[in-house]
C-alpha cells in the first residue's frame, strides 16, 4: 500500500530521497595509513606517518587532529599532538598534506606509542585510523643453545627489531651438507657428523651480533693420514732400535768367545 502511494503519487519524493541517501554517502568521510604495519624508526631520525584522506566534498577542508598514547605504562593519557588547521606545540613537529601527514624529527624512546588521527568534516563525521609506531633497537645478546640430544642449535637474541639470522660452520656459511634450518633460520637441525664451531650471526639495519658454540674439533682426514705416518715412523725406529741392541748383544758375545779363546790358548 505505501509502495503503491510512492509509486503513484510522487516519484519526486523517491528522487529526493535517493539524493539524501546519495549525498549521505558522498560527505562521508575516511582515512586510512597508506601502510598498515607497526613503524619501527631509529632513534634520532625523523618519524612519518602517512595517510590518505577521502572526503568527497572538496570543498569543505576537514579538520584533523593527531593524538598519541605513549608506550609507557607509566602515562597511560592520550595527547594531543597536533592539528590542522592549527600551530604545531613545538618545533620537531610538522604537519603536511592539510593534515594527513605527521613528522616528529629526532626521534626519541617517548614517541613510541599509537598514533590516532581524527577526521572532521564540515557536518561533523569523524573519521578515525589508529598505527603504532615503535623504537628501531639495535641486536641484543646473542646466545646459542644446544638441544641435549645435539640434534640442533638454536640461536635466540634479545630484543632487536626485525633480526635475521644465518649459520656459520668453521666460519663457512652453513650450506644443505651440514643440516637445515627453520622457517626463520633461528635453528640449526644438524644431520652431518656434529663438530667443530658453529657460529649464529644476527643483523638488522643497525649493525649485527653474533655466538658460537664450540663442539669437539672435527676429525680431518688430513689428520688421520698424519697419524699414520707418525706411528709407521715410531715402529721403524723401534725396530731398528732392537735391531741394533741384537747386533751389539752379537758383538759383545763373539768378541767375549774370542777372548776367552786368547785365555785358552797359553794352555
Ligand atoms: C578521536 O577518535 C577516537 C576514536 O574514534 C576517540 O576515542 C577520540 O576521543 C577522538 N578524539 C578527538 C579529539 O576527537
Ligand atoms: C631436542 O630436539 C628434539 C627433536 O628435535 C625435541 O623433541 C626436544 O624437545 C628438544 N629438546 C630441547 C631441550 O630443546
Ligand atoms: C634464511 O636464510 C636464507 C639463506 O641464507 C635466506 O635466503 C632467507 O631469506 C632467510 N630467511 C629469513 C626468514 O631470514
Amino acid at each position: 500500500m505505501c509502495n503503491m502511494e510512492l509509486r503513484t503519487q510522487s516519484p519526486i519524493w523517491a528522487l529526493f530521497l535517493m539524493l539524501g541517501l546519495l549525498s549521505q554517502v558522498c560527505q562521508s568521510v575516511s582515512v586510512h595509513f597508506l601502510d598498515p604495519k607497526p613503524l619501527y624508526v631509529v632513534r634520532g631520525e625523523t618519524l612519518v606517518l602517512r595517510t590518505e584522506i577521502d572526503i568527497r566534498t572538496k570543498q569543505a577542508v576537514p579538520t584533523v587532529v593527531w593524538e598519541h598514547m605513549p608506550s609507557d605504562p607509566k602515562h597511560p593519557t592520550r595527547v594531543k599532538v597536533a592539528e590542522y588547521p592549527g600551530q604545531a606545540p613545538n618545533q620537531r613537529i610538522f604537519i603536511e598534506e592539510q593534515g594527513a601527514v605527521l613528522k616528529i624529527t629526532n626521534f626519541v624512546h617517548d614517541d613510541s606509542g599509537v598514533y590516532t588521527i581524527n577526521v572532521t568534516d564540515h557536518l561533523g563525521h569523524i573519521a578515525s585510523a589508529q598505527h603504532v609506531v615503535e623504537e628501531y633497537l639495535a641486536v641484543y645478546h646473542v646466545s646459542v643453545m644446544v638441544n641435549v640430544s645435539h640434534t640442533s642449535l638454536h640461536c635466540k637474541e634479545a630484543w632487536g627489531t626485525q633480526p635475521v639470522f644465518s649459520w656459520l660452520h668453521e666460519q663457512v656459511k652453513v650450506d644443505g651438507s651440514q643440516g637445515h634450518v627453520s622457517a626463520d633460520n633461528s635453528t640449526l637441525y644438524i644431520t652431518a657428523h656434529f663438530c667443530g664451531k658453529f657460529t649464529c650471526v644476527v643483523s638488522n639495519k643497525l649493525g649485527h651480533s653474533s655466538a658460537t658454540y664450540t663442539s669437539e674439533p672435527c676429525e680431518r682426514k688430513g689428520n688421520a693420514g698424519t697419524v699414520v705416518v707418525v706411528c709407521l715412523f715410531l715402529l721403524l725406529i723401534g725396530a731398528g732400535a732392537l735391531l741394533f741392541l741384537l747386533w751389539r748383544r752379537r758383538r759383545q758375545h763373539r768378541s767375549r768367545g774370542e777372548r776367552l779363546r786368547e785365555y785358552d790358548c797359553p794352555l
